[in-house]
């Protein structure tokens, strides 16, 4: 007989982690027989905890911070998009327990821009991506692979740009923090992949006075909803996107995969998402 599939997400720390109340929420909405929890997994044993769970049961995972690149190297096959990005998010276990490493968060971000702008196309010209942390590797991925023209890349920090920049290839250009308003004219799509805003704190010290009504917005944060950042862009008339949904839409292919069953995306779940 057949058992209900188990998924697990590893992190450490890992209570802060929203996946389990929005998988949770898909299982009990659905009706789908399935478990999905939460293991707080130290990186000392992140190896051995992960080579085991297709032992035990599991048929698969997500990885959060710190493993979702050690995940990569344990993985027995690897996604070209997992690869590209240097980093796994969703791993799905066959039958021989074999771990197959895959990277969603670039998908969740394309989902949730052409939800939120359903205009919106990479294509429609430049992009200026602020921050070059984890969560841009997987942005410049998905922009790249969606044609983008020409990306500006800045960060505070400005050699984790270079270092960027370099692996993604000319259509990446660096430019130094100090200078991201002086492309913002040309500009289509801008992304904030930093932490600034969080909490209303942090200024990314943008000049919105040049912020154009064709430029759709997003933000990484979406605690608050409304960042400041997407408060005065929309004022300027731009089309503006939270960042909740490409968190959401970052589960689908793993939910859909390991219970059969494609989720859905409800005004409930957001509001679940925030409580
Ligand atoms: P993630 O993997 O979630 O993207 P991260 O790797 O810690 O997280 O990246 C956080 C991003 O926010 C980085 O681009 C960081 O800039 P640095 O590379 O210079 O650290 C950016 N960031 C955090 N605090 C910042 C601040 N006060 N001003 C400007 N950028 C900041």
């Amino acid at each position: 007989m057949n058992t209900a599939p188990v998924v697990a997400v590893l992190g450490y720390p890992i209570h802060h982690s929203k996946s389990p109340k929005m998988h949770g929420y898909w299982l009990d909405q659905m009706g789908v027989s399935g478990y999905y929890v939460p293991l707080e997994i130290h990186p000392d044993n992140f190896e051995a905890a992960l080579k085991n769970l297709p032992k035990l049961g599991f048929s698969g995972a997500n990885v959060t911070i710190p493993h979702k690149e050690r995940a990569l190297e344990i993985a027995d096959s690897v996604s070209e998009r997992a690869r590209r990005i240097g980093a796994a998010n969703t791993l799905y276990f066959d039958v021989d327990g074999k771990i197959h490493a895959d990277n969603t968060d670039g998908y969740g971000f394309i989902t949730n821009l052409k939800n939120g702008a359903p205009e919106w196309s990479a294509k429609a010209g430049p992009a200026l991506v602020l921050g070059a942390g984890g969560a841009a590797r997987a942005i410049l991925d998905a922009l790249i692979t969606g044609e983008s023209p020409k990306i500006y890349l800045t960060n505070r920090t400005r050699e984790r740009a270079r270092d960027l920049a370099n692996e993604f290839g000319d259509t990446v250009e660096v430019l130094d923090w100090i200078d991201k308003n002086t492309v913002l004219s040309d500009v289509k799509t801008l992304i904030n992949t930093t932490s600034l805003g969080m909490n209303g704190e942090g200024d990314l010290g943008l000049d919105f006075s040049q912020f154009t009504s064709g430029m759709a917005v997003t933000d990484i944060v979406y605690t608050p909803l409304e960042t400041d950042l997407l408060k005065y862009a929309r004022k300027r008339g731009c089309t503006c996107v939270d960042g909740l949904g490409m968190l959401i839409y970052q589960g689908v292919p793993g939910f859909s995969k390991w219970f059969g069953v494609a989720p859905k995306v409800t005004d409930e779940l957001r509001e679940l998402l925030l409580s």
